[in-house]
């Protein structure tokens, strides 16, 4: 009898199955607007001169691929915690750990193995809608997970449900936020959102987990920090996943982090050890190259400053894409305001096409989204902004008395 005899077949990842079946369509003029990753005006993801130029030193000192330590290397876990918490962090190094993990996904994966042994009966609640991989990845953790109000109709933040239902849970429960660029909608608390949620969260004893997986990509590294150092601030014991896979188009090189504020110094050492336990008992150690590549740049001001250019390149050509996509659909549809796009940030947009809307536009212009209606403003470019403004216009136009708008 077969151990795989009665394994129940799961649906595919709704992001992964469109990109399969974008790369089976064989129409010129198709666009992926499904994924999840920066491309660059020539429709490619970038790799960033400040990475070749790294991994060119790295090849000169014939640098070798032996085993990292369990919680990664030391120089990129002291530079990636100056990045997430900025050079000013008052009390913070005492009990405070970074430590290198396989991405933002792996970053999750080690924090929430971590609260299962700290917390181990609470919820986890995250945003409703969130990053799909949320709820499947706490859950496969062992939590419960259930949601709070995030998003609404009008494309705003449904602020009073947000507060209104952190407000009703008992302390210990787990909260995951995103720090910026709400993924999938692209709309963002404000500051004194942040500062009411912080509140809240502190006096009903509750765990921030922020989501930091986009962090340069709304108004530069520093300016995106600002929900991290206010919990930072507080003195409140919280995690942060983090992760490089975007801002430094390291994808495939799986490099992020693990940041967790514990509540005094006393309970650094502890939680650390945890921490290389399950990091030992799942992968091991992580990754080798993409640490190196990550150490290097931030550890070289040169190789630094040119990241932080990069960055503005890319921030700056999604900003132009959203511009041009609001001002096409703005002009092909008067009455209709898609200003919505420019205010949105990050690489998603939230568009508000239905599902119906969506599939047509795969049907007529192979023009691929998700079925929530999300776009990634990012995979836009010059040659493409056009044909997709007129698309997503046409089926709009031809489809308003059957309502396609969510
Ligand atoms: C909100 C959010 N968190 C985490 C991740 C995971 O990042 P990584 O690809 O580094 O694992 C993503 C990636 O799309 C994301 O959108």
């Amino acid at each position: 009898m077969s151990p795989f005899a009665h394994v129940e077949l799961l649906p595919r990842d709704p992001v992964l199955g469109i990109t399969e079946a974008f790369v089976a369509d064989t129409t010129p003029t198709k666009v992926n607007l499904g994924v999840g990753v920066y491309l660059g005006e020539d429709g490619r993801v970038p790799l960033l001169d400040c990475v070749r130029q790294a991994e060119e030193e790295l090849l000169r000192r014939k640098a070798p691929h032996g085993y990292s330590p369990i919680d990664g290397i030391a120089a990129y876990n002291s530079a990636v915690g100056s990045l997430i918490f900025g050079s000013e962090r008052p009390n913070l190094d005492e009990r405070m750990l970074t430590v290198q993990a396989l991405g933002g996904t792996g970053a999750l994966r080690l924090g929430a193995d971590l609260l299962r042994i700290t917390n181990p009966s609470a919820r986890v609640f995250i945003s409703d809608p969130s990053w799909e991989n949320h709820r499947a990845l706490f859950s496969a953790a062992g939590f419960t997970v259930e949601a709070y109000p995030y998003y609404k109709a009008d494309g705003t933040v449904d602020f009073a449900g947000l507060m209104q239902t952190l407000g009703t849970l008992p302390a210990g429960e787990i909260v995951v936020l995103h720090a910026c660029c709400h993924n999938p909608t692209g709309v963002d608390l404000d500051p004194g959102q942040w500062g009411e949620i912080q509140e809240l969260m502190a006096k009903r004893g509750l765990i921030p987990f922020l989501d930091a997986a986009y962090i340069g990509f709304a108004d530069g590294l520093d300016a995106d920090r600002r929900a991290i150092d206010l919990f930072a601030r507080s003195g409140m014991p919280f995690l942060v996943s983090f992760s490089f896979s975007k801002s430094l188009s390291l994808y495939g090189e799986r490099v992020g982090a693990l940041a967790v504020v514990t509540g005094s110094a006393a309970e650094r050492a502890p939680v650390l050890s945890q921490v290389k336990r399950i990091a030992r008992t799942t992968y091991s150690s992580p990754a080798t190259h993409g640490g190196a590549i990550v150490a290097t740049i931030l550890g070289e001001p040169g190789l630094t400053a040119l990241w932080h250019d990069e960055l503005a390149l890319m921030r700056d050509r999604i900003k132009t894409m959203r511009e041009g996509l609001a001002t096409r659909l703005n002009t092909q549809l008067p009455g209709r305001d898609f200003n919505f796009i420019v205010y949105q940030r990050g690489m998603f947009s939230y568009s508000g096409l239905s599902k119906t809307a969506v599939e047509a536009l795969r049907q007529q212009f192979s023009i691929y989204a998700l079925d929530s209606g999300r776009i990634c403003v990012a995979a836009l470019n010059k040659a493409n902004l056009d044909y997709v403004a007129e698309a997503i216009a046409k089926v709009l136009r031809e489809s308003d008395s059957q309502s396609l708008v969510a």
